[in-house]
């Protein structure tokens, strides 16, 4: 029997656990049986994940008599828009699914924000389990209850607070990740040492090339250590009010990237916020407020475990740096019309910063632009 970890998410009555381990799909009926009212439910996901793993789930929950109606939607992130959650929401209601019922989303993090949020207006909310299948899902979208789409203004612009009810975090699933999508989801698990736990980082630094190798038990640790540090910060501030804006460390960065590469597959989510932490070191040491040599280690970690790391990574052309900084101006973090960043003064030790001097910012961008060459 292989180690299973809860992590609880302290938030009262909308209280959950977030379970970590081996072989949790064929334990689905088991571990989510105890949350319905009538043995059966409707599973949301995306073709090719579907064709990976919804099998094993509905054996698992069929294991405890429980019934599942499945819809696969198209995989990537332009499924994450008006159209599909109107399919989504459309076929729920096809399926019959009741106020008391329970949403399963087996997927990433597409398919876990789409899929939460067509459970938070359902009926005007049904509750939902998340199973999430990417490492980036397994760390971070499924946890804390942010739900939404994209629309045409910008990601994640349309949306709601909505907690899972539980969330089977099966490390197992990572196995069949490209190792693209796993680096990508590693950025975020990167993004947790950075943010709050130079202990970890350190670990990440001796760690990381096992986990990327498929290490079962390191896999398990990462996303185990990512999960208690997200549940932490979410109890503390579940609709981000403050410590919450934490965990955006290198995403005004990586939101303007984003915008600049139209959401295409020329740079993936993880791998913007991977660029986006190197950026966000090199500006707070060209602020005076972190050592010179501590984006150097950031950048060495990032390129030790073959990621994203510079805007050279990028293929294709950038806007210019101008041009950069005004598709930051889009991002939910602006506040008062001013850009917001999460600088750093150190590995593990990141706050909130509302006053960037514009020309330093300039700086920063235009350099790393130049390196591209
Ligand atoms: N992904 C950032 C958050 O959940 O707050």
């Amino acid at each position: 029997m292989t180690q299973i970890d809860r992590v609880h998410v302290p938030l009262g009555e909308r209280a959950y656990d977030v379970v970590i381990g081996q072989g949790l799909l064929a334990q689905a009926g088991a571990l989510i049986g105890p949350l319905l009212q009538r043995k059966q439910t409707a599973i949301l996901t995306e073709t090719r994940v579907g064709a990976l793993h919804l099998a094993a789930l509905e054996q698992g929950l069929a294991a405890e008599g429980i019934a599942a109606q499945s819809h696969a939607l198209p995989p990537g992130e332009a499924t994450k828009g008006w159209q599909g959650l109107t399919e989504a929401v459309e076929w729920l209601l096809d399926a019959k699914v009741e106020r008391r019922d329970i949403v399963v989303a087996l997927g990433g993090g597409v398919i876990g924000d789409l899929a939460g949020f067509a459970a938070a207006i359902l009926r005007r909310g049904v509750r939902f389990v998340q199973v999430p299948t990417s490492l980036l899902a397994q760390v971070d979208s499924s946890v804390g209850g942010k739900t939404g789409i994209n629309t045409r203004h910008g990601k994640n612009l349309v949306g709601a607070f909505h907690q899972p009810s539980l969330v089977l975090a099966d490390i197992d699933l990572l196995d069949s990740l490209p190792v693209r999508d796993f680096l990508a989801g590693y950025g975020e698990v990167v993004k947790y040492g950075l943010l709050g736990d130079a202990a970890f980082f350190d670990w990440l630094e001796r760690n990381g090339p096992a986990m990327a190798r498929g290490d079962k038990g390191a896999r398990h640790y990462a996303v185990r250590r990512s999960v208690e540090m997200k549940a932490g910060i979410v109890a503390r501030d579940e609709t981000e009010q403050g410590e919450r804006a934490l965990l955006n460390l290198g995403h005004t960065f990586c939101h303007a990237l984003e915008a600049a590469t139209g959401y295409s597959d020329r740079l993936l989510h993880g791998e913007g916020v991977a660029i986006g932490c190197a950026l966000a070191y090199e500006l707070s040491a060209r602020m005076g407020l972190c050592a010179q040599e501590t984006p150097g280690r950031v950048r060495a970690h990032l390129r030790a475990m073959g990621m994203t790391t510079d805007l050279a990574d990028i293929p294709g052309d950038l806007p210019g740096a101008e041009a950069l900084i005004g598709l930051m101006g889009q991002d939910k973090k602006v506040q008062d019309g001013r850009l917001r960043f999460i600088l750093a003064r150190d590995i593990g030790a990141a706050f909130v910063c509302d006053d960037v001097p514009s020309e330093t910012l300039l700086a920063v961008l235009n350099d790393a632009l130049a390196a591209r060459g």
